[in-house]
């Protein structure tokens, strides 16, 4: 071929990647160390950590454990933290009422953790599937129900309990209606009109959840969550779960799991006046483990992909256990 073949192309898109450096310039969305919320497993006692198998590299540990993590994840940069509590078997009831205890695991956990790292945000789940014996986010009745408004009313006593010990958000994940609304007047009426809401709006009753109930013990004894968590087949739903959550106050709403819903964090934030915030959730974290030690994928490559995905689709906030690990690949890249 003498003559060199050119397409008469006055549009190259492959010319805005020429360069690292263009590209840096035309990226249009940067993931920052800044967005993630890390959540830990909380245990009683001192000295002590337990492995979760089925999330490898995460563990359950005693609250003086998680200071000493504290320091490395301020250090990276990572200084939101949402505690989730293991529970005894000897403290749950039918009601939940280890979830208000001032003196619980959960208080006290936010309580140390404020008075050694003021600045890192506390974000506590308020359910009651660690403390209720039916492993269920809400209060079971004879004939197998979820009860609704039953429910909320402990929630609103666990959320004022959490408030008092410290907690910057509580975080509703129980999709109970109208616990928005009942959570904030409860707040308000005990003076903590400070105290974030952070509502888990759009929670759909996942597969994905599986690690997390291993790691807490809290997998509903009978039954499954369909009746309050949302039908994976639904994207208007959301729309109604978010507007009520912010007409009812939320400060911030969640979607939940993050990245087989992307669709759906994608139209949330299209409509949301409040930031959104997306969970990767614990299937989602053993998912991308499981494939990276099987030498299946490049795992430093994946973490990130995966983060940029939801960040992308709209999320403000990305609930990640790689938090850490993504600070550190993150701040190599600069
Ligand atoms: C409890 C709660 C769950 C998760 C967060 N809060 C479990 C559930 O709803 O069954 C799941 C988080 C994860 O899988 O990482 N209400």
């Amino acid at each position: 071929m003498n003559q060199k073949f050119a397409l008469d192309l006055p549009r190259r898109p492959r010319r805005n990647r020429k360069s690292a450096t263009v590209r840096d310039l035309v990226r249009e969305t940067e993931l920052s160390v800044k967005d993630f919320v890390y959540p830990v497993f909380i245990m009683e006692g001192s000295s002590r950590e337990e492995a979760i198998p089925s999330m490898p590299g995460m563990t359950r540990k005693t609250v003086d454990v998680l200071l000493k993590e504290l320091e490395e994840c301020v250090a990276l940069g990572v200084k939101a933290i949402a505690p989730f509590p293991s529970i005894e078997e000897s403290k749950k009831d039918h009601t939940g009422s280890e979830s208000y205890n001032p003196k619980g695991l959960v208080p006290t956990c936010i309580r140390a953790v404020k008075e050694k790292f003021p600045d890192v945000v506390v974000m506590t789940d308020i359910a009651l599937d660690p403390f209720n014996i039916d492993g269920h986010d809400g209060i079971v009745s004879s004939t197998g129900e979820i009860l609704n408004d039953e429910t909320v009313e402990v929630l609103c006593k666990m959320a004022v309990c959490h408030a008092a010990a410290g907690a910057d958000f509580v975080c509703p994940s129980d999709m109970m209606d109208g616990r928005i609304a009942a959570i904030r007047e409860a707040l308000d009426d005990a003076g903590f009109t400070n105290t974030s809401i952070m509502a888990y709006s759009a929670k759909y009753a996942s597969a994905f959840y599986g690690p997390f109930r291993d790691a807490l013990d809290s997998a509903p004894k009978s039954g499954d969550k369909k009746t309050y968590q949302m039908d994976p087949a639904n994207r208007k739903e959301a729309q109604l779960e978010v507007s009520l959550d912010i007409e009812e106050g939320a400060d911030v709403v969640m979607v939940k799991p993050a990245c087989y819903y992307l669709d759906v964090i994608r139209e949330v934030s299209d409509f949301s006046e409040v930031p959104v915030a997306a969970y990767q959730v614990s299937g989602e974290y053993a998912m991308l483990c499981a494939a990276a030690q099987n030498g299946w994928l490049d795992r430093d490559r994946v973490v990130l992909e995966s983060l940029m995905g939801i960040k992308r689709a709209g999320a403000k906030m990305i609930w990640t256990y790689f938090a850490k690990e993504a600070a550190k690949l993150l701040s190599k890249e600069h």
